[in-house]
């Protein structure tokens, strides 16, 4: 059983690639500070896993930490060593994600974002581990434009944050280039990942004010917040409003498993993929799905446009599909069902609050 470094594995999306990855038979190493996440989600994860209970505890290791440590990777490698279960690869999901946030506080998220990159890379390849799937984002691309984005669009991201993650594509891409060791690097360019685990266990908790809009819709359809404001009836598509591409939580995890293999069955590989559905969705058409499939209200008014935001972004994920024998299987009510069990369930998300 390989042993698996899961950087960032206790949050939104890394919680339910663990899942898969522990059902997958991959022993894990998950290592978070719990900035943006919850000691409970991994308990859950436990709680889920198809393994036996108790043997699932075996194999997820927790450790508490900032990937901008480098004395505590090297240690947390080095101890795996020790322990006969050597880190064979690393998913790197640790980092800040907010775009908001990244143009007011831009100096945060390169150090986060690239410095704690820079680490883990470092720290990797000292310890002779040069395997990795990255977090990257479909928020690399310039803006959209009528076509489904393919990995070889522009790349031109408009925020720091965006900006962040089109470097460190670029640091593997040098280390992938000019090391004499072989690295194998998948970078997974997601697009908008929403829903939860089908049991309402686990999901997206955001510790304040969604920004994004399907936790809004949660939200506001459960009554904690009023209304939905829509950003902008007056895009250029079919019903005047946003369209993405929104990925199932489940499928986007599963994407994981099937790029380590991918990476494991080679002896060197650069490989950059979109993660994606390929069908677009517009904002009306979440919301009404929501409700029908849900059978519940998500009052809304239209407001001005978002700053920053564009009017369509799709993948085309035709070379995941053929380079992963992955494809995404739940549809828009799956997720619209899953992500409101999650809600109905956890209220709160995983936190106490009872405001
Ligand atoms: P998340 O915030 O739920 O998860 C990130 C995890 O990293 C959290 O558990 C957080 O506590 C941890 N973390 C943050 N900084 C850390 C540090 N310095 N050291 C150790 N741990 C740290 O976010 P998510 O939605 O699960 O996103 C995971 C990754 O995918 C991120 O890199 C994000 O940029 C990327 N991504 C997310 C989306 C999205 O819409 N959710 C889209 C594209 C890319
Ligand atoms: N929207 C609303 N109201 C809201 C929130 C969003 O109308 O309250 C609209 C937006 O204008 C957009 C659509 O819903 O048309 C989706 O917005 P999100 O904020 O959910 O997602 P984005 O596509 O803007 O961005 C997300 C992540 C980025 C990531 C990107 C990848 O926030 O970090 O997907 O495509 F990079």
């Amino acid at each position: 059983m390989k042993t698996i470094l899961v950087t960032g594995g206790s949050g939104f999306i890394g919680s339910h690639t663990c899942l898969a990855l522990l059902d997958f038979g991959y022993n894990l190493v998950v290592l978070d500070s719990y900035i943006n996440s919850s000691v409970i989600a991994l308990k859950r994860v436990i709680g889920l896993s198809k393994t036996q209970k108790q043997s699932a505890q075996n194999t997820l290791h927790e450790v508490r930490g900032d990937i901008r440590d480098y004395k505590l990777l090297s240690k947390v490698f080095v101890e795996a060593i020790k322990n006969n279960a050597p880190i064979e690869a690393v998913i790197h999901f640790a980092g800040l994600k907010s775009v908001e946030e990244s143009v007011r506080e831009p100096l945060l998220y390169w150090n986060v974002n690239v410095e704690g990159s820079r680490n883990l890379f470092r720290v990797m390849d000292e310890n002779n581990c040069r395997t990795i799937v990255f977090s990257s984002s479909a928020t690399i691309y310039a803006s959209s434009t009528d076509n489904l984005l393919t990995e070889a669009s522009e790349l031109k991201p408009c925020n720091p944050y965006g900006k962040t993650k089109l470097a460190v594509e670029e640091l593997l891409r040098d280390l992938f280039e000019n090391s004499e060791n072989n690295w194998r690097i998948a970078n997974l360019r997601y697009f908008n990942p929403v829903g939860a685990h089908s049991s309402g266990e686990i999901g997206e908790s955001p510790l304040e004010k969604p920004n994004n809009l399907f936790p809004y819709i949660c939200q506001v359809a459960i009554g904690s917040r009023k209304q939905l404001q829509i950003y902008g009836s007056d895009w250029p598509t079919p019903d005047g409003t946003g369209i993405r591409d929104y990925i199932h939580v489940m499928d986007l995890a599963e994407a994981h498993s099937a790029a380590l293999e991918y990476l494991f069955s080679k002896q060197s590989k650069l490989l950059n993929l979109n993660i994606g559905t390929g069908k677009g969705t517009s904002v009306l058409e979440l919301v009404k799905t929501f409700e029908k499939v849900n059978g519940c209200k998500v009052p809304y008014v239209f407001s001005a446009r978002r700053l920053g935001d564009v009017s369509k972004t799709v993948a085309n994920n035709q070379l995941s599909i053929r380079t992963l024998a992955w494809e995404p299987s739940r549809s828009l009510s799956d997720i619209c069902r899953d992500g409101w069990r999650w809600q109905m369930l956890n209220p709160f998300g995983y936190s106490e609050r009872t405001h």
